[in-house]
């Protein structure tokens, strides 16, 4: 009896996964079907082709208007700074209201927590 309970407390202990992977985190799954919306203009995955938008690979606290040869707005070319957390908020809530002028056309997203979930999917999107 007591080897037996031993051998139950070991295995619950030890934590078998199934699966091979990590956990997925329902933040991230929530933000990668938000960002779905942005795939109709933007790359997201390193190996996807460019769109009408630019690549996204690894935005989270990249440079505003890094991609050399992509024809930014006016507006963008001249913003200064990076993509923090803070700024991407801002500019997902409202794009024409944070960056008066920028060619992407998108009403934004209304739901804080789905802008945050976008932003914690786009931070997996990067070189590890
Ligand atoms: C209708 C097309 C379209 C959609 C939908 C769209 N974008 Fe964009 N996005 C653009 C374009 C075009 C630009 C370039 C804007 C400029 O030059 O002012 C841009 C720029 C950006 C930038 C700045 C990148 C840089 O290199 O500085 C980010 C970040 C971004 N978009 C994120 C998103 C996210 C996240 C979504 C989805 C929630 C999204 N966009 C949806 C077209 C789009």
């Amino acid at each position: 009896m007591a080897v037996g309970l031993a051998v139950a407390a070991a295995v619950v202990l030890t934590g078998y996964s199934d699966d091979g992977g990590l956990p997925a985190d329902p933040v991230v799954e929530r933000g990668r079907q938000v960002v779905e919306a942005c795939t109709v203009c933007h790359a997201i995955a390193r190996q996807d082709p460019p769109r009408v938008g630019p690549p996204l690979w690894g935005i989270v606290d990249a440079p505003k208007a890094r991609t050399n040869g992509f024809g930014y707005s006016a507006a963008l070319a001249a913003a200064d700074g990076t993509w923090d957390a803070a700024s991407l908020d801002a500019f997902l809530r409202d794009p024409q209201g944070y960056l008066p002028g920028t060619a992407m056309v998108f009403d934004g997203i209304a739901d804080d927590r789905d802008r945050a979930s976008a932003i914690a999917y786009l931070r997996t999107q990067a070189p590890r």
